[in-house]
């Protein structure tokens, strides 16, 4: 049997795309009654503690999530044990990704939007220098993924 899914969502700074990646993932999971778990984090260590920024914390507020109390951390060498997919944002993220994989990684590692028909091999935009409308489409990107990954894990139980 298939172990209980366990996502961690990694983009650059843990503070824009992840955290609505996780987001929206928690919620598309409990309104399908699946048992997940979820978190998130970044490659690179800038925001290690941080809240989310400010618009990803109004977008998930949009959309009735509370993401106020998560906190930015920086991928972690057992997070390739502990997890059981790691999926990147973008193609970076992927790339310094499978460059960090230990070898005796459990994780299956991949493309966010490699879940969505239609979406393989796209990147969720970076809306970090971009306005409110960019955190727009980021959420739009995260839902889709989670909502397609949520029926992927739901279909093969
Ligand atoms: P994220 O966005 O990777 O979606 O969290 C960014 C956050 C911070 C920076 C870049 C992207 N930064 O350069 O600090």
């Amino acid at each position: 049997m298939e172990p209980r899914p366990s996502v961690l969502f990694v983009c650059l700074g843990n503070i824009c795309r992840s955290p609505l990646a996780e987001a929206a993932f928690r919620r598309r999971a409990a309104e399908a009654g699946l048992c997940a778990d979820a978190d998130s984090a970044g490659t690179a260590d800038y925001h290690v503690g941080s809240p989310p920024d400010e618009r990803s914390i109004a977008e998930a507020a949009r959309h009735g999530i509370d993401i106020a109390n998560y906190k930015g951390r920086q991928v972690l060498m057992r997070d390739f044990m502990r997890f059981t997919h790691i999926l990147a944002l973008d193609h970076s993220n992927l790339e310094n990704l499978q460059r960090l994989a230990p070898p005796d990684a459990t994780a299956r590692v991949g493309l966010l939007m490699d879940a969505v028909p239609g979406r393989e091999g796209a990147a969720v935009a970076d809306p970090y220098y971009g306005g409110e409308e960019n955190f727009r489409d980021t959420w739009e990107d995260v839902d889709m993924a989670a909502k397609a990954l949520v029926e992927r894990f739901t279909d093969r139980a």
